[in-house]
């Protein structure tokens, strides 16, 4: 198969939220695209919408399984014979304090959003060459850890040894590697919380942009940094979040509420 003339990202957790919104970007942007994920039927629309675009090959699996990287990353050589960009996405959150995890939910957690990411970045750097990049997507709560975020702070932060790991090893080669950390966007992980009065005053009363971040934010940040504009940003973590990880910003609403005594 003859070498494909426009660059190529593999995305997973591409048939949702975050992953859905990087695979329009990208092929907005001009690239190919190699889309991962479980839901096969979500996949196929999503291919069905971008075929005016760009080529999307769809692989319809769970990224915890120990062959998903080498089977996705031998789909995009086999298909378009080169990789330019890893997107790892995929991860799912539940709440938990360290006490609350037990081994299975822990080991779940650690197989799609550590070992995954991790797996998938192996298999890519192996073919991946000069101008390449891998992006994760990890969270605030990997910098500043949030309530009840038990295992998804420790994975997010293992996410940026990850991505420092690999700028360290592989920038010799031309290749790179970044992490965008967002703060709470809304996708089928957040809608079930995103109205309550605990989000409310968790997130928003604390954010100092007057605007909630979407997923087109993450998109287009990833989008920049595997571009040649990001040319030089390697091993850095890439906060998306309206100022929230980086002030002790607090909305009048907010200071005016009922004041809850401390005990
Ligand atoms: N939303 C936020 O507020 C927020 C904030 C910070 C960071 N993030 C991170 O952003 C990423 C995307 O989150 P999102 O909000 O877009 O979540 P989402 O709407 O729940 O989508 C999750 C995506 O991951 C895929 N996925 C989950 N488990 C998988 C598995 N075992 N194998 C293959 N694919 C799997 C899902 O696809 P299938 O179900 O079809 O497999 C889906 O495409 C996650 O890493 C998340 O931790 C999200």
């Amino acid at each position: 198969m003859a070498q494909s003339k426009k660059p190529v990202v593999i995305v997973t957790g591409a048939s949702a939220g975050i992953g859905e919104a990087i695979c329009r970007r990208f092929a907005e942007g001009g690239y190919n695209v190699v889309a991962v994920a479980r839901r096969k039927e979500r996949l196929d629309a999503l291919a069905g919408e971008l075929s005016g675009k760009a080529e999307v090959a769809v692989v319809a699996a769970d990224v915890a399984a120990p062959d998903a990287a080498t089977k996705a990353v031998g789909i995009a050589i086999e298909q378009f014979g080169r990789l330019d960009c890893l997107v790892n996405n995929a991860g799912i959150f539940k709440f938990g304090a360290v006490t609350d995890v037990d081994d299975a939910a822990l080991d779940e957690a650690i197989d799609i959003s550590l070992k995954a990411p991790f797996r998938f970045s192996r298999e890519a750097l192996k073919v991946m060459g000069e101008g390449s990049s891998v992006i994760s997507i990890g969270s605030v709560w990997g910098i500043l850890a949030g309530m009840a975020g038990g295992s998804y702070c420790a994975l997010k932060a293992g996410l940026i040894g990850l991505t420092q790991s690999i700028a360290a090893d592989y920038g010799r080669k031309g290749i790179r590697a970044n992490l965008v950390a967002p703060s709470v966007i809304r996708t089928d992980m957040t809608d079930a919380f995103w109205d309550t009065d605990f989000f409310q005053r968790s997130n928003q009363e604390v954010t100092p942009f007057n605007r909630d971040g979407t997923v087109l934010d993450v998109a287009n940040a990833v989008y920049f940094l595997a571009s040649d504009q990001g040319a030089f940003i390697s091993g850095q973590t890439l906060a998306l979040d309206g100022g929230w990880s980086t002030t002790k910003f607090v909305a009048p609403e907010a200071l005016t509420a009922e004041r809850v005594a401390r005990s």
